[in-house]
């Protein structure tokens, strides 16, 4: 199979990279993998097949028809603005997440001659905004309150047309905010979540913004990595013209994450975490939703963890080399 990660050194492009290399898609093999991102994406390890890295931006004019000059068979569609930025730098924002994404799918429409790749799209749920029921179900309106998921929303909605009109096969996937992230925090408003644990379990101090009562929905990089692949190989047909979906995932207080980073790392860990009140982030993620039932995805295998505990365990093993029972 012949798959385009576009976002390819991004912090799920890059694991996506290295499972596609390590396993493919429904156990059919990567034989060629095309990797793409402004900034060179990293080789995955140990591949043996034919792999191009591009250093391109999806918004310049011709880029996305180039990227799909050769036909990939499945494209993952990673690039975009993060919240914080889409939100500061309006202009970049619609340029990236909302007009090269209009490019790519127009490039692989005007690559005609029958050519309909899957394309797995990375939504948010940014696209959902309040006011909220206690848990949101799949028919929730969208009704996004940022420009990151206003422009999400709209590229939902391209996925879906495009779909339905026989260029492409799309999955659009609601990624939960996914934690612990690995490296060093992005502009996003949601990186205390992962600070305050990945910064004890490595032995350093990190500050909580916000009161422990607040609850959220995650996931590991793992289990997002699982959802792209899967992603690639299911039967699209259950989804009809709704092609995005929810993706599984927790329902946790910061109390419930700082819980459970005591069980595995002691009061000495926790004792890292300073509360200090930032009432801008607090006013930003107040307005987030808590919880949902993602049934449809469910429905189609789509599977996440079910308790912080895990998704420690999955930071432990991946990030951290150190083997850990719960992980599995
Ligand atoms: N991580 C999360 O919690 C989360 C939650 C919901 C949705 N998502 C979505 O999942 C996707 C991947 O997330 P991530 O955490 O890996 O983000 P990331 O910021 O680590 O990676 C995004 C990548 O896109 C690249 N990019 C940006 N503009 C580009 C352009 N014009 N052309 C080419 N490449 C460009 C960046 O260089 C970066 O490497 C994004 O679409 C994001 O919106 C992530």
């Amino acid at each position: 199979v012949q798959v385009l990660i576009i976002g390819a050194a991004g912090m799920l492009g890059r694991k996506l990279a290295e499972a596609m290399a390590a396993r493919g898609i429904a156990g059919a093999p990567v034989t060629d993998l095309r990797l793409a991102d402004v900034i060179a994406p990293p080789v995955p390890a140990g591949f043996s097949g034919k792999v191009q890295t591009l250093a391109v931006d999806l918004a310049a004019e011709g880029a996305a028809a180039a990227l799909v000059a050769d036909l990939p068979a499945v494209i993952f569609h990673l690039a975009a603005v993060v919240s914080g930025e889409a939100e500061a730098d309006f202009d970049k924002g619609y340029a990236v997440n909302l007009d090269a994404t209009r490019a790519l799918f127009e490039a692989i429409r005007a690559a005609g001659g029958g050519y309909r790749p899957r394309v797995v799209f990375t939504s948010s749920a940014a696209v959902f905004g309040p006011p909220f029921p206690e848990v949101i179900g799949d028919d929730f309106r969208t009704t996004p309150l940022t420009s990151y998921g206003t422009q999400k929303a709209i590229g939902e909605l391209l996925l879906n047309d495009y779909s339905r009109r026989g260029f492409l096969d799309g999955v659009g996937l609601r990624l939960p905010t996914i934690c612990i992230r690995p490296g060093t925090p992005n502009r996003a408003a949601s990186g205390f979540f992962s600070n305050i644990l990945r910064e004890p379990l490595a032995g350093l101090p990190a500050v909580l913004p916000v009161r422990d009562t607040l609850r959220h929905w995650f996931a590991s990089p793992r289990a997002a990595v699982g959802f792209l692949q899967h992603a690639a190989a299911i039967d699209t047909a259950p989804l009809g013209f709704r092609r995005s979906l929810m993706m599984p995932g927790l329902s946790a207080t910061v109390a419930d994450q700082i819980e459970a980073l005591r069980r595995v790392a002691g009061q000495q860990a926790v004792d890292l975490i300073r509360l200090a009140p930032d009432p801008v982030i607090a006013a930003i993620v107040e307005t987030w939703a808590q919880d949902y039932d993602p049934a449809r995805a469910r429905a189609l295998g789509f599977q996440a963890e079910s308790s912080f505990d895990q998704i420690i365990a999955v930071h432990l093993e991946d990030e951290l080399g150190r083997p850990h029972a719960q992980a599995r």
